[in-house]
């Protein structure tokens, strides 16, 4: 069996105004009509072997997703929600979501953990990944999926391989770092040898609660306290078990990558080349809409006169633009947002500040 566990927890501050609390990025409209997590959803039920996916997500998005999830029309899987009160990180979710698939599998059954918000264009390699990622399972690995990395990002973790100990299909990871600064990101692009980490993992569930109890028992210790004080329910036919609020607060706020990855010495990687995109901001989104001879990716009516290299999405009224270069305008019914190209990943401030003045 696999079972394939969605995390959607994420808000995508930097894809603000479209992206908000109770309508985050996994949600967002894409221009050809679909959003991330209903893509994830399906690119989930395609694979083989799939009897259940799994849902790690905020009790308030539960009919939300359960709607993007019918709307996909792949009746013959089961859906079960795991439903968190608040986010404690993607540590916390991936060890519940194990705790109860093992519940319900045993601890030989496979987990594929998948971000709710990102964008694969190439279905078929990610298939062939996952199996290759399922030997290694198998074999007591905690896989990861490595993506030939492009520029030096800081948002990602960076995967090291030694060249030694190549195992079927991927090898052993020499070092795992977490979200490194600019300068050791700039260092690992030169060397050649490393891969970014996309941020899903495959691995065998008995490995992975070893592997959290000896590098991250507290996270292990907190999530089963607050399993036993949960409440198992069916919903519209779906089984949901809702985290106790008391309990889950008590839980280590802190990131599988950190927790986990960079501690355990039972990392492989399966590096692919799937078409991977995290969406991570505007930057990323207008690449999925076409440019026009000056540069421009329009949304919407949009009308550009002496205009080159701007991003527009416009929903609901017409946008113009006049002699204006490397902008993102992002016109919404209740905000705007008006960005230089080169500084789309500050965004984010905007929220916080937001957040800040209520
Ligand atoms: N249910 C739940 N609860 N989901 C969560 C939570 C939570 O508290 N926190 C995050 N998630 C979900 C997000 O919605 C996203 O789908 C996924 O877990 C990863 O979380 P991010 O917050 O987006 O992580 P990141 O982008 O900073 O880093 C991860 O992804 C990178 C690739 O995009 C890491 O795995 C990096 O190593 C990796 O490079
Ligand atoms: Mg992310």
């Amino acid at each position: 069996n696999l079972i394939p566990v969605i995390m959607s927890g994420g808000v995508g501050s930097r894809l603000w105004p479209v992206s908000r609390k109770t309508h985050p990025k996994p949600f967002m409209p894409l221009p050809d009509g679909e959003n991330l997590i209903r893509k994830t959803f399906i690119r989930a039920v395609s694979l083989d072997d799939v009897v259940e996916v799994l849902t790690v997500t905020n009790d308030e998005l539960f009919f939300k997703t359960e709607d993007e999830y019918l709307r996909a029309e792949c009746a013959q899987v089961d859906l079960s929600f795991i439903l968190e009160p608040f986010g404690r990180n993607t540590a916390a979710a991936v060890a519940v979501a194990a705790l109860q698939v093992s519940e319900t599998y045993g601890l030989d059954a496979q987990m594929l953990v998948l971000a709710a918000d990102h964008l694969i264009r190439d279905q078929s390699a990610f298939t062939e990944a996952v199996r290759r990622a399922r030997v290694l399972a198998a074999e007591g690995w905690l896989v990861t999926f490595g993506i030939r990395p492009e520029y030096p990002e800081t948002g990602f973790g960076y995967i090291e391989s030694d060249g030694g100990l190549p195992l079927g299909g991927g090898f052993k990871v020499h070092r795992f770092v977490e979200k490194p600064d600019l300068a050791t990101a700039q260092s690992y692009m030169s060397a050649g040898n490393y891969y970014w980490n996309s941020g899903m993992f495959c691995f065998r569930v008995g490995t992975l609660l070893e592997e959290l109890r000896i590098h991250a028992s507290e996270v292990l210790e907190a999530v089963r306290a607050t399993m036993d004080c949960s409440r198992l329910s069916e919903t519209d036919g779906h089984r949901c078990l809702r985290l106790d609020a008391k309990n889950f607060a008590k839980v280590p706020d802190i990131s599988i990558d950190y927790a986990l990855m960079e501690r355990s010495s039972r990392v492989a990687t399966v590096p692919c080349n799937i078409g991977w995109s995290d969406i991570g901001s505007w930057s990323a989104m207008s690449e999925l809409t076409p440019m026009d001879a000056c540069g421009n990716r329009c949304e919407g009516e949009v009308v550009v006169h002496e205009a080159r290299n701007n991003y527009v999405q416009s929903a609901g009224r017409l946008t113009a633009l006049v002699g204006v270069e490397d902008l993102v305008v992002v016109d919404t019914p209740d905000a705007i947002l008006i960005a230089h190209k080169d500084k789309v990943q500050d965004v984010k401030h905007i929220v916080s500040q937001l957040k800040r003045s209520g």
